[in-house]
């Protein structure tokens, strides 16, 4: 029998606890939730014509140009110029999206591009101007393409050719695919990590991610090389590049929209060192140290401050209230200690309240994963970002992890971490759904270790079934569609019974970490004045689950049951409405102070009682 003891608080939960983490891998932002529908709409991709094809161009004789204004234009200096030598038909400068793009029946769709008329196309001057139409869609369609028909003779130079849906996340131009969007609230994230990954660092510090070129005019947002491009991803993307439509502005605001706290990593002066072992001359690291001085003013600061004024000027006069930042990504060795140290001291005197998010690395077992707790918890950092992609296995055994783990100075951001079903960081991982209960089960073990562990997040996040360079990810989509995976409904049901603090759950006077296969954590919910338990079943077998409930005077008589389960350890979901492991509601009778259950094989419960 377990029993739970209402009234012995153990430690906070914090409101951060359940996360996000963003990264733009698996085509996660551009082609993913950034809404544009046309790639390489600058032509800035290092191929400048990838994405496009001019057709029908014999008759008319017709030919393009990729004209680059270095001088003039040094983040965008590449246009098209297409140029026709008779009137004769229709010719059409094509762009084929991102795998397609998926268009849906009714729904409006906005065409802009910068274009300089001449010849005689609607001539209206020399100069370049925003054209903008639009048009309703007459079909659904998941691999449409943008044709751009030029007719008549002379020659026409056009850029930042773009089609949006109308409906996008809370309907802003230029904005954020809703269905998307939708699914990432529905978690109910305590905070949204952003950029990345190894994004953050690039390929090379060329590569970095720079969030000072991601704000303001989408036109001067200055599109780089995705660090998930070529050989370096599991699954080569030539045509992958950041156009930043997505930067920081819109990541703030999306944290805002979903109620989740920001936090921004920024890369510290080093690039990926699986990639390059590149790092930033000690003696030229200011530049870096200021981007991340500079970033608290840009989502803080009052309208008196230069970043406080330019946030104002973008549409968002209140600050953001960012309260943390990371400082690089999975970095490693003393070049990485020397650089946070420099960075932490500026930081901690501006700004004393921002937390420092540290990664330790992805290797739990590895020397580097020691070396880099050691010293930052010397140094007092404030929180250690530790990842893990591992065997279901590995989950389960962790649920005691942080057990052991020092109940005071620097705290824990389990930061990413995903079940791997065939092996770290192979093509062939499924998200099937012994790797979401093994998440579950491990994930009782952070709840249970509020007091260590402050923050969580799976990763990666998103993924195109026809783009992604990485797997298992929390969400596929395609053009016109996404599904939850099972590990997306476990990341659900914590992040929507989180409860504010911990009380123990016990079997046999132990806590629940692994006996007969039993896995569970128990929360109080001051707010709602409910008790929340969680309990992972991993055997295939029933098992009787009584729980003796102390510790509080007066119960309801039913309690909610909300349950995963699949007696297939290997079920998947997918498209076409495949959905194996989706919750089920139930409702559950609470008598004798006991709330009795048969847990059902490998299933994940969450009951609430109030
Ligand atoms: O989540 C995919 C990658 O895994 C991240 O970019 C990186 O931080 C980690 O190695």
């Amino acid at each position: 029998q377990f029993i739970v003891k209402a009234n012995e608080v153990k430690a906070t939960i914090q409101p951060t606890m359940w996360g996000i983490f963003f990264e733009d891998i698996n085509f996660g932002a551009d082609g993913g939730l950034y809404a544009e529908l046309v790639k390489n709409r600058s032509f800035e991709f290092n191929m400048p014509m990838m994405g496009w094809k001019l057709v029908n161009d014999k008759e008319a004789d017709a030919s393009t140009l990729i004209i680059n204004r270095q001088q003039a234009n040094t983040v965008n200096p590449r246009f098209i110029r297409v140029s026709r030598n008779n009137t004769a038909g229709t010719v059409q400068l094509i762009n084929e999206g991102f795998k397609g793009m998926g268009i849906k029946q009714n729904e409006q769709y906005n065409f802009s591009g910068n274009t300089l008329a001449e010849g005689t196309i609607h001539p209206t001057g020399n100069n370049w101007q925003l054209y903008k139409t639009n048009c309703i869609a007459a079909a659904t369609e998941a691999k449409a393409v943008l044709s751009v028909a030029i007719e008549g003779k002379g020659s026409i130079d056009m850029d930042m050719i773009s089609l949006f849906p109308e409906h996008t996340w809370k309907n802003r131009p230029g904005g954020l695919r809703a269905d998307l969007v939708q699914l990432l609230a529905d978690l109910h994230p305590g905070f949204l990590r952003f950029p990345g990954g190894c994004i953050v660092e690039g390929r090379d510090l060329a590569t970095r991610y720079q969030w000072k070129k991601t704000i303001g005019d989408v036109n001067k947002r200055k599109l780089i090389i995705n660090r998930w491009n070529t050989e370096f991803a599991h699954r080569p993307a030539p045509d992958y590049y950041q156009s930043f439509g997505l930067g920081f502005y819109e990541y703030f605001q999306l944290a805002e929209d979903l109620g989740a706290s920001p936090l921004p990593i920024l890369n510290c002066g080093m690039a990926c060192q699986f990639n390059t072992a590149e790092v930033a001359d000690m003696e030229q690291i200011d530049p870096y140290v200021q981007d991340a001085l500079d970033l608290v003013e840009f989502a803080n600061g009052d309208l008196t401050t230069k970043w406080g004024a330019l946030r104002a000027s973008l549409g968002h006069p209140a600050p953001f209230n960012l309260k943390m930042m990371g400082i690089g990504n999975e970095q490693w060795g003393p070049q990485f200690i020397e650089r946070y140290r420099l960075f932490a001291k500026a930081i901690k005197s501006k700004y004393p309240t921002i937390q420092l998010i540290n990664s330790v690395g992805p290797d739990p077992d590895g020397d580097k994963f020691t070396y880099l707790n050691d010293t930052l918890r010397k140094l007092q950092a404030d929180v250690l970002d530790e990842h893990y992609y591992r065997s279901p296995s590995w989950f389960f055994s962790n649920a005691k992890r942080y057990d052991q783990y020092p109940r005071n100075g620097s705290k824990i951001f389990a930061g990413e971490y995903a079940a791997q079903s065939v092996v770290a960081v192979s093509p062939l991982n499924r998200n099937n759904w012994l790797c979401a209960l093994s998440e579950a089960a491990f994930m009782t073990g952070l709840e249970r270790n509020a007091d260590v562990v402050s923050m969580a997040s799976y990763a990666p996040l998103l993924a195109h079934t026809e783009g992604w360079q990485w797997t298992p990810d929390l969400i596929w989509f395609d053009n016109l569609h996404a599904y939850p995976t099972p590990n997306y409904y476990v990341q659900k049901l914590y992040g929507n019974n989180k409860g504010t603090q911990t009380v123990p759950i016990t079997l046999n006077n132990e806590a629940v970490a692994g006996q007969d296969s039993l896995y569970a954590s128990a929360a109080i919910d001051q707010t709602s004045h409910e008790l929340i338990i969680k309990i992972v079943n991993a055997a295939g077998k029933a098992q009787q689950g009584n729980i003796l409930l102390e510790g509080i005077n007066k119960l309801d008589t039913k309690a909610q049951l909300t349950l995963l389960q699949n007696n297939n350890t290997e079920a998947v979901n997918s498209f076409d409405g495949i959905v194996n492991i989706a919750p089920q509601q139930q409702e559950m009778a609470i008598k004798d102070k006991t709330a009795s259950l048969l847990l059902a094989p490998y299933s994940f419960a969450v009951i609430r009682i109030k």
